[in-house]
């Protein structure tokens, strides 16, 4: 779960870079372009499929680890429970849930069109290229879509602020020396990358 949650961590720093260009106010040229290469590229296609296999092993491996959890346990739960765990780490079977629920109908809305749906073209420099932006204006012109997103994105912060850190320590790579600059990291990546992600439908829905 830590290998492919940091592999997930990393596509999320490129899919927000690439996302970013959603805000660029040339009518989608660049975004297009972007979406384009990512779908034709042979080393991103495989890349894509590593992506696949990481989210659902990631979210197979949180299935069996609670029903293993939940039967080591027997039929009663904890009496006590440990009021100084933190919310997100006594939580990251819902918060992972929700997020794979975004995921299913985020790929649904985008990356199922791209791929099958009959969408129009753009032409930039005689590079005939589907308009991927329209589709994601269209969606986030829908005010529904565009609280779904910011909601999931709390969700996202959520999770990433205990699983950042917690991916280091079950990998062993966690060292007293270290760790006050892996759990700073962590924090500021848990906020800043979900924040930067729901800012894009909220400002292109205004
Ligand atoms: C405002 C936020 C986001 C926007 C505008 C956005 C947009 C898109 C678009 C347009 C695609 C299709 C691209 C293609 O097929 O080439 C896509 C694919 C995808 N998105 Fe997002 N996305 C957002 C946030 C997220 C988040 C937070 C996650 C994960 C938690 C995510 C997971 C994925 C995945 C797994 C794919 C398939 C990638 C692939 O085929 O390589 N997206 N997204």
């Amino acid at each position: 779960m830590a290998l492919t949650g940091l592999f997930l961590i990393s596509f999320l720093i490129i899919h927000l870079i690439g996302n970013l260009q959603l805000l660029k106010h040339d009518d989608g040229q660049a975004f297009n372009i972007y979406a384009y290469f990512m779908t034709h590229n042979p080393v991103i296609k495989t890349i894509s499929y590593t992506l696949y296999a990481s989210i659902l092993i990631h979210a197979l491996y949180a299935l069996l680890l609670t029903l293993k959890n939940k039967s080591a346990r027997g039929t009663t739960g904890y009496a006590i429970s440990n009021k100084s765990t933190k919310w997100a780490s006594r939580n990251m079977g819902i918060l992972g849930t929700v997020i794979f629920i975004f995921i299913i109908i985020h790929m649904r809305q985008f990356w199922a069109e791209m791929h099958w749906g009959g969408i129009a073209t753009a032409t930039y420099d005689g590079q005939e290229v589907k308009d991927l932006y329209k589709i994601c204006a269209f969606a986030f012109s829908n005010v529904w879509y565009v609280v779904f997103y910011t909601i999931s994105m709390a969700m996202l912060a959520f999770h990433l602020w205990h699983g950042f850190a917690s991916a280091f320590q079950t990998l062993g790579l966690n060292h007293q020396k270290y760790n006050p600059i892996i759990n700073f990291v962590g924090k500021a990546f848990a906020i800043i990358v979900p924040a930067l992600f729901a800012l894009i439908p909220i400002l292109m829905f205004f």
